[in-house]
């Protein structure tokens, strides 16, 4: 199926690895031109050259160094990717994730910093996106969160209490800019990406495990589809949710998990 994105302008944030990696990829594998971004310059000069081997079409790879915490970075990130093309079609935002911890393993500073990333980030990079979204036949906006906001994980309290705002936010973005730009969540259970990689490596380095793939089958047990997810399989659904073949979906927050959750909702 053609996602009819090619030529589009699309900013994916927290993308030199991981989901926000498998999103720009998924979409410049459409011919999307992709601004990625992260803190580390050398990391983001590699992503962009690998994702430059996998583009379609003319689409370009820009990297653009900022730290999501910073507001002043976020205001340069929108601004240089549209003063970069000269317009913005698709918003994806993503971050690192809050340090997991049971609630009184948590002080004010930890519930201020998970506010500052994970919540404030995006309110910021939604304000500065939101006028050039709705700009030359409108936009979306996919935001990556995860699936903490349906049903609470153990020892992750900051993940399931503060991101819950961010799918307040969309769905009220969801409202107010319809029908110029849609707005929308995608809520990951495990996948594949470098921290469950290194989580795998450290369990074999305790003797818990023989190999990655025995480490990883375990990983997949309870879940219904029997493993976890390829990052690029959530980056796909990224593609279809800023693409026009999902014009009518609009304010919804979707559980990419294989089926473990057990919310009817
Ligand atoms: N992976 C999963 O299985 C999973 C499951 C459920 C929920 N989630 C959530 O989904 C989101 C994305 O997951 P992920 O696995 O891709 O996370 P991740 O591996 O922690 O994200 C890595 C990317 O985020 C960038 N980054 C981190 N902090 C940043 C900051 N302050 N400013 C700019 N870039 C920053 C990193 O680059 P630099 O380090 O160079 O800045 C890198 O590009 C996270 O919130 C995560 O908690 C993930």
């Amino acid at each position: 199926m053609d996602l009819e994105l090619d030529g589009n302008v699309a900013l994916v944030t927290a993308s030199s690895s991981g989901l926000g990696y498998a999103s720009a990829k998924a979409l410049v594998r459409e011919a999307a031109h992709i601004v990625i971004n992260g803190r580390d310059a050398d990391e983001l000069k590699s992503a962009a050259e690998d994702l430059r081997e996998v583009a379609a079409g003319n689409a370009q790879v820009v990297p653009i160094q900022a730290d999501l915490t910073q507001p002043d970075d976020i205001t340069k990130l929108v601004t240089e990717t549209v003063e970069e093309f000269g317009r913005l079609d698709h918003l994806v935002t993503s971050a690192g994730g809050p340090p997991s911890g049971a609630f009184l393993d948590t002080d004010d500073e930890d519930w201020y910093a998970a506010y500052e990333l994970l919540v404030m980030s995006v309110v910021r990079l939604c304000r500065e996106a939101v006028d050039p979204l709705a700009d030359d036949g409108g936009g979306t906006i996919v935001n990556i969160t995860s699936r903490s906001v349906k049903e609470a994980i153990d020892s992750l309290v900051l993940s399931n209490s503060v991101r819950m705002s961010v799918i307040g936010l969309e769905k009220t973005l969801s409202k107010e800019y319809a029908p110029d730009i849609r707005a929308n969540a995608v809520l990951p259970g495990p996948h594949e990406t470098s921290r469950i990689e290194d989580l795998i490596h450290q369990a074999i380095e305790r003797g818990e495990y023989n190999s990655y793939k025995e480490g990883l089958a375990a990983r997949g047990e309870g879940i219904p589809i029997e493993r976890i997810g390829d990052p690029i399989e959530l980056g796909n659904t990224v593609a279809f949710l800023s693409s026009p073949k999902s014009g009518y979906i609009n304010g919804q927050a979707i559980v990419i998990d294989g089926g473990a959750g057990s919310s009817n909702l």
